[in-house]
């Protein structure tokens, strides 16, 4: 009984462990079953698709500035990773906003790949 519960206590802190950018590319990847594109990802979040907005409407096109929400206008934090150390380590919050902004950026879920792209291309700023 005492080792369940020593494996189930190991068990919760490594779920609960803070993730990184990297993994979030990995995991998305492995998801799309094929390597990102970073060049891919510029491409995919400074275009429109359709609808009103790209990604870039409310992160900017050189999303290491601090964004501007395109409806409340309320300021949006950088997403690079490189400035921003926040960004991307907390699946939840990542799916969360994947999921809300790309439907109303495409009007859809993103697909994996076009995830992995933009991570890509957001590690690439500096
Ligand atoms: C209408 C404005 C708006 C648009 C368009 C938009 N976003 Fe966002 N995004 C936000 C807001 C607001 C947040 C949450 C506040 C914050 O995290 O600073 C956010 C957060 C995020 C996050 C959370 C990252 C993290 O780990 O904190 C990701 C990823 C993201 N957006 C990606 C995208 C992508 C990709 C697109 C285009 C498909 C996009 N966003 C389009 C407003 C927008």
């Amino acid at each position: 009984m005492r080792h369940l519960l020593i494996i189930a206590t190991l068990l919760l802190a490594t779920s609960a462990q803070a993730e990184t950018p990297r993994d979030f590319l990995t995991r998305f990847e492995k998801e799309a079953g094929a390597t990102s594109s970073a060049e891919r990802g510029a491409r995919f979040f400074n275009s429109k698709h359709g609808d009103e907005w790209s990604c870039a409407s409310c992160h900017t096109e050189q999303p290491t500035h601090t964004g501007r929400h395109a409806k409340t206008n309320k300021a949006i934090k950088p997403l690079a990773p490189a400035v921003n150390a926040e960004r991307f380590t907390d699946t939840a919050r990542v799916d969360k906003w994947f999921r809300r902004n790309c439907n109303d950026t495409l009007n859809r879920a993103c697909s994996a790949q076009e995830k992995a792209d933009v991570i890509a291309w957001l590690l690439t700023l500096k």
